[in-house]
């Protein structure tokens, strides 16, 4: 095999509890994470002379070791000894950044999995989940998805079923982003999260709740934190919530704010009645954990 494209999908964290940071400063969490259909899309190519090749289409992506694209290929090649394979990736970025959607991960992940097949490493889930740990808190998750109950620092991940019922996400993609490790440090500024190792509670009766149920149990304990950092988040989830006359929720450090419908046209009526009426935010309807062939481009 010489060449392959990847679908990477942001996800939500339906729900996240956040506990007090532990000696190395890294917070022990508890979340609902859950796969959308809005998707970046990678293509790996054996060509070339040696080496790594890396464009995107977002000219604002870091091309240092903050690319987490490169870092995650980097670790792979050299743990399967393959450091001089040459090879051209390809990133065509559609889901924001700093918007708590998980894009970042989502490629590294994308980037793991693709580098196993196409040089058919034979390497089991467990392994890859080791190099996507060092990565980033998300990155484990991706490769189990598309839904999962995650604990720890996300890298203990264990099945817990999409929402049964409410299986529609109204996104409202704020005009700005948020940097994860500000809001953890505000979080810890306030002497927010208490617990010692945070857990979901009655998390195996959750998929089945319809929406209305599950916005009223769901929570984000990042809430108070981002809100404090970005005052603005604060107003927008106020209005949108009194707009829309539901529960709204951030998937993790934000921006991104987000509400679950059963039913979607009455997500996509809402989606256009917010559309005409609030200026700023964008708003998408998307389908959660969505089957590869969903791939599309709500945005
Ligand atoms: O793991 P990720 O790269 O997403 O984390 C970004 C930053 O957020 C970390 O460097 C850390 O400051 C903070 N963080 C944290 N506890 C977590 C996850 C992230 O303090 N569980």
């Amino acid at each position: 095999m010489n060449a392959l494209a990847i679908a990477a999908p942001a996800k939500l964290n339906l729900a996240l509890r956040v506990g007090k940071p532990d000696g190395t400063g890294y917070h022990p969490l508890a979340s609902w994470m859950c796969t959308i259909a809005l998707f970046d899309n990678l293509s790996i190519v054996r060509e070339g002379p040696p080496g790594l090749r890396f464009t995107c289409d977002d000219p604002a992506l870091p091309r240092d070791a903050g690319n987490l694209v490169l870092r995650a290929a980097r670790e792979l090649l050299t743990d399967a000894r393959l450091g001089y394979a040459a090879l051209s990736i390809t990133l065509r970025k559609r889901i924001p950044s700093a918007a708590g959607l998980g894009g970042g991960s989502s490629d590294a992940a994308a980037t793991l999995l693709g580098l196993n097949r196409l040089f058919e490493l034979g390497f089991g889930r467990e392994k890859l989940a080791l190099i996507a740990s060092a990565l980033g808190s998300d990155v484990p998750f991706f490769l189990y998805g598309p839904s999962a109950y995650c604990r720890g620092r996300g890298e203990r991940v264990s099945p817990l079923p999409a929402p049964s019922l409410a299986r529609w996400a109204l996104l409202v993609l704020a005009p700005f982003g948020l940097s994860t490790a500000d809001v953890y440090r505000r979080f810890d500024d306030m002497a927010l999260g208490t617990a010692e190792s945070p857990e979901l509670a009655e998390a195996q009766k959750l998929p089945d709740f319809s929406s209305r149920e599950l916005l009223n149990v769901l929570s984000n304990d990042l809430e108070p934190a981002a809100f404090s950092l970005a005052p603005a988040l604060s107003d927008l989830h106020a209005t949108i919530e009194r707009h829309l006359g539901r529960p709204v929720r951030m998937s993790g450090s934000g921006s991104t704010l987000f509400t679950l419908f059963d039913d979607p046209d009455e997500a996509n009526r809402a989606a256009q009645r917010a559309r005409d009426t609030l200026f700023g935010p964008r708003f998408a309807v998307v389908t959660l954990a969505p089957e590869v062939s969903d791939v599309g481009d709500p945005l």
